[in-house]
Formats: structure tokens, C-alpha cells, sequence
């Protein structure tokens, strides 16, 4: 049985939330706008839900890779993320200085901002433990000012990043809806497979998907894989991008 803290676990009313999130999107490459925001609509259940509890929410997130072309500022993520919520997000262009802090002593209960691609900071993506992390300037300058961090970074949350290692070492943690919904049905899958147990693999990372098919037969917990997307048309096991 998975035990983590959820939502119905804190008082949110009043209370500020660092709210990790992936919405790292497909972007068109000629304009730099979003090409699918399906990323941003699976985050809003939880970010709904804090708002209507009367959180005061940042969002911390990342959109591509340093030196990538699709590394870009998230303006046009607050925007997308303010139209589907039918409610203004306000992007603010700074993490750890005092924009990014003034900004987040003003937010009210029941209002939410994203702040910085948190892949600006050069440490950001270094390998290191929670403790290690949680001793990093992102962590000892924005935990005092958050009651609750709350991970719904599910699709990047297999990296040991500051950003999404580092707060739990300091501040009380829960999972977001998305991320819960995740686990479980994962744990599901993973313990007492419904047979037969058939995998579909998709997506740009073949490398990973490669390990991940490596222990669904290795533990005998998937009966058949089905490869697509660029991990079933792979030509080789190449690095992933
Ligand atoms: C993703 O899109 O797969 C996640 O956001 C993780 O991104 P990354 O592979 O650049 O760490």
C-alpha cells in the first residue's frame, strides 16, 4: 500500500503553497508558441482545488533545457494556464530575488503566479540527495515563505532535481491530484497486474523506456510491451533526447 501525503491532508485556507508542476510543453518551433497544452490542463484539478480552498499559490515549473531551442521563459504558460482556468496567473520573470519574493508576500488566498523557468539556476539539474539539495539558494530562500509544498510534477518527478527533491526535506509535502491519481494507478499496475497484462510504450526517450521494459518482463509483470511513437521507431538505443 502506497502511503503519501495528498491534498485532504492540510488546512489550505489562508495558507501559501509552492505548487511543483510539469508543464513542459511541445512548443512550434517557428513562433515559440504552445503546440499542445495538454501538460497545463492535467495540472488544473489541483491547482483549482488550492485556489478554492483559499491557498495563495506560486507555481514553480520548467520548460526545456538550458542551450535547447525550446528553453523559453513561461509567460506564455501563465497565459495559457489563465485562460483555462478563467482566472488571471500572473507570470513573474524572477525565482530568488526580490521581484520573485515582493510577489509572493502579495499574493492573495484564492490567487496563483508562476514564477521563472526554474531551469535559469545553473544548479537547478545537478544529481545530488534531498539534504544536499534542500541546501541550495532556491530552497533556503523561498521555503520560509510557504507553509506547503505540493508536488504535481508527475511526468519530471523521476529526476532528483532541486526543485522537486529538495523542499521536502523542509517543508510539510503532499502530492497533487494528478500525481495521487498517478501513483495509484501505477502501484495498481505494478503489484497486481490484471491478466493479461498488456504495456503500451510511447513517447521521445527511448533510453528510458528501454529500462522501464527491461523490468516489466524481467519481473514478470507484463505479459506483452507495444513499442510506439519514437521509442517503437527507434533505430537503435541511442541516448535519449
Ligand atoms: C518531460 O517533459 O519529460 C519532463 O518535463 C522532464 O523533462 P526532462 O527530460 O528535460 O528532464
Amino acid at each position: 500500500m502506497l502511503e503519501f501525503n495528498t491534498l485532504d491532508d492540510f488546512e489550505f485556507r489562508g495558507r501559501s503553497v509552492l505548487l511543483r508542476v510539469d508543464i513542459n510543453c511541445p512548443l512550434r518551433k517557428e513562433t515559440l508558441e504552445i503546440e499542445d497544452d495538454n501538460r497545463i490542463q492535467q495540472i488544473l484539478q489541483t491547482l483549482k482545488e488550492l485556489l478554492h480552498k483559499g491557498a495563495k499559490v506560486a507555481i514553480l515549473a520548467h520548460q526545456g533545457r538550458p542551450g535547447d531551442w525550446d528553453f523559453i521563459p513561461l509567460d506564455r504558460h501563465a497565459k495559457v494556464l489563465s485562460r483555462l482556468l478563467g482566472k488571471e496567473v500572473k507570470y513573474i520573470d524572477d525565482l530568488v530575488g526580490k521581484v520573485a519574493l515582493d510577489a509572493i508576500r502579495s499574493i492573495s488566498p484564492g490567487e496563483a503566479i508562476v514564477l521563472k523557468n526554474v531551469r535559469e539556476l545553473a544548479y537547478e539539474q545537478d544529481k545530488k540527495t534531498m539534504e544536499e539539495h534542500a541546501k541550495m539558494e532556491l530552497v533556503t530562500t523561498l521555503a520560509p515563505l510557504f507553509d506547503v509544498y505540493v508536488n504535481d510534477a508527475f511526468g519530471a518527478s523521476h529526476r532528483s532535481q532541486c526543485s522537486l527533491v529538495g523542499f521536502q526535506a523542509v517543508l510539510p509535502s503532499a502530492a497533487g491530484r494528478l500525481m495521487e491519481k498517478e501513483l495509484k494507478a501505477l502501484s495498481q499496475v505494478f503489484s497486481n497486474p490484471a491478466r493479461p497484462s498488456v504495456f503500451i510504450l510511447g513517447g521521445a526517450k527511448f533510453g528510458e523506456s528501454v529500462k522501464v521494459v527491461d523490468r516489466l518482463i524481467g519481473k514478470k509483470i507484463a505479459d506483452w510491451v507495444i513499442l510506439v511513437g519514437v521509442t517503437g521507431n527507434a533505430p537503435d538505443q541511442g541516448d535519449d533526447p
